[in-house]
């Protein structure tokens, strides 16, 4: 049987690890070459090795125009074009308002934003000349849904990657480009053990405590796992997804209504 992504060719930022990680080895199950494009090189080039022959390292830092031109150069020239583009790279913070400090919020804009904004500008670029089409997923999140005492600076930069999704995906789907985003909720991983430090250090918990109480408020029953999003990121990227446009995704186990 052949794959939902049969020859597609695929970069997705940041997926030397947690979903993004997860993100390539389903694209990859599903007969998509997937480039391993992250800021740390040797864990991209780690992560490609144990996914098998059709996932690839490329060193890419979001921040950095010259990276991602660099980045989609190379997919280009692996390949011979870019079908599918997942944002998937981001930073997360955390501090009451009155403690944000100007460098925490640069870095997260830069990345989750700005990165997400100029690395989908980049693809789209490629995608219309080569005049395929193509699929474009950003990562928002839950948080870019509602505001949070402690997480004001993630939860706009994730509010921005909804609002860009909605005007890019207008903007886009006249060259069969469609940009759509999943906001997953409560993951776990490392990016979440992060977070649970963080929250053990505002809120005065001990580890791991912020973790149980976020997973057992979620209607499912448990925090997600990566692989619970791998679903619909399949779909957005597939021939099934051609007539969406412009849409957020909540797969987040019922957290989040909207
Ligand atoms: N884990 C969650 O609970 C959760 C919830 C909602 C949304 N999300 C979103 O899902 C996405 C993936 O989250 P995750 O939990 O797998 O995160 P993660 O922290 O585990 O992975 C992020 C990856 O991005 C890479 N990266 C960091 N800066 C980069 C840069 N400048 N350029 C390129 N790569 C860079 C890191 O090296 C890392 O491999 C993110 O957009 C995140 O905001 C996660």
């Amino acid at each position: 049987m052949s794959g939902r992504l049969e020859g597609k060719s695929a970069l997705i930022t940041g997926s030397a690890r947690g979903i993004g990680r997860a993100f390539a080895e389903a694209y990859v199950r599903e007969g998509a070459t997937v480039a391993i494009a992250d800021i740390n090189l040797e864990r991209a080039r780690q992560t490609a090795t144990e996914i098998g022959p059709n996932a690839y390292a490329v060193e890419m830092d979001v921040t950095s125009q010259a990276s991602i031109d660099a980045a989609i150069a190379a997919v280009e020239e692996k390949t011979g074009g870019i079908d599918i583009l997942i944002n998937n790279a981001a930073l997360f913070d955390l501090a009451p308002i009155v403690e944000i400090t100007r460098k925490s919020y640069d870095t997260l804009f830069s990345i989750n934003v700005a990165g997400a904004l100029f690395t989908m500008q980049a693809a789209a670029k490629s995608m219309i000349r080569r005049g395929k089409g193509g699929k474009i997923i950003n990562m928002a999140s839950q948080a870019g849904r509602r505001g949070e005492a402690l997480v004001a600076v993630y939860c706009a930069t994730k509010a921005a990657v909804i609002s860009l999704t909605q005007s890019a995906g207008l903007d886009l789907i006249k060259h069969g480009i469609n940009v759509n985003a999943i906001a997953p909720g409560v993951v776990d991983g490392e990016h979440w053990d992060g977070v649970d430090a963080l929250f053990a250090k505002y809120e005065n918990r001990p580890l791991g405590e912020k973790k149980r109480l976020v997973g057992a408020e979620v209607p499912f029953g448990r925090m997600g796992r990566a692989e619970d999003l791998t679903g619909m990121a399949i779909f957005l990227a597939s021939k099934e997804a051609d007539y969406i446009v412009a849409q957020t995704y909540n797969v987040d186990g019922g957290n989040w209504m909207s």
